[in-house]
């Protein structure tokens, strides 16, 4: 009688099953199809010039807008506060229009944070005014009494030196951020005019569209507060959402 009983096929299932059961070749091929699948999805990222949609009014930061956002990180404001309003409607009709990736291309790193115990400060600036942001930052329970904000009143005293603000501008260039060199032979002189409205800011305005140029904290000196609220002031405030339109083609 002839033997019916068939061997199991070479399918490349069975050669399938060979893989399966050696940790070390199951490892080294999930490894080589994962590193081919982040190539693929990552790579053309850094390439694409669409990856960020250019928008209308996105700037470098001032030289004194970015060293309040020096003194933001260096006090860890963001373990309470994210600056990234995501395209929900809750988030939208409580803090305004969804953030948008160029919003933040000139952030390095980037603030949105991952935590809010305060609420979300991507568009703070112009809420409120600079006299309030001062009362806030000495006391927040004087003027939210349930707030569990801590007090930043020596930023009052701080005085803020310009010693370091044009390699903070180049050290940013470095890394993408398009300074150019008439920014960063300005920058000392920026840095000050800003929050001295009795200086000649003309050039800030210029080079900087939207800053808002005030003696922030009220005091003669430059101080860290001064810095910090300017910051806070323009947060949010670079794009015009009254017309602007997202791309749909992307
Ligand atoms: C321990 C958490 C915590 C830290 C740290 C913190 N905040 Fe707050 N912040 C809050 C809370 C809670 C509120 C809401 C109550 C209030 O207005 O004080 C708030 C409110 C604010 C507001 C008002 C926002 C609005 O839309 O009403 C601003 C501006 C602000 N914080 C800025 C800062 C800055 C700048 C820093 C760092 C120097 C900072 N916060 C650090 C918790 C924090």
């Amino acid at each position: 009688m002839a033997n019916t009983e068939t061997k199991p096929r070479r399918t490349i299932l069975s050669r399938h099953a060979l893989i399966e059961r050696s940790a070390t070749l199951l490892f080294t091929f999930s490894l080589l199809v994962v590193t081919v699948g982040g190539i693929v999805e990552i790579a053309p990222l850094f390439y694409l010039e669409n990856t960020i949609e250019d928008v209308d009014g996105v700037r470098p930061y001032s030289p004194l807008e970015l060293a309040g956002r020096d003194i933001y990180i260096r006090e860890g404001c963001y373990v309470c506060h994210s600056q990234m309003i995501r395209p929900m409607r809750d988030e939208v009709e409580r803090y305004g229009h969804y953030s948008l990736a160029a919003e933040s291309k000139y952030d390095h790193p980037f603030q949105w944070g991952s935590k809010r115990t305060g609420p979300d400060l991507a568009r703070v600036g112009g809420r409120y005014s600079d006299a309030w942001h001062v009362d806030h930052f000495i006391n927040p329970q004087s003027v939210v009494p349930e707030s569990v904000m801590p007090k930043y009143a020596f930023l009052l005293d701080t005085k803020l030196d310009d010693a370091l603000i044009e390699d903070l501008l180049k050290t940013h260039r470095f890394v993408g951020v398009p300074y150019t060199d008439e920014m960063i032979a300005a920058a000392k002189a920026d840095f000050r005019a800003q929050a001295d409205p009795d200086a000649d800011w003309d050039g800030v305005v210029e080079r900087y569209p939207g800053a808002v140029v005030a003696n922030f904290d009220g005091q003669p000196e430059l101080t860290e507060m001064d810095a910090l609220i300017a910051y806070m002031q323009m947060l949010g405030t670079l794009v015009d959402f009254s017309t602007f339109v997202p791309d749909a083609s992307r």
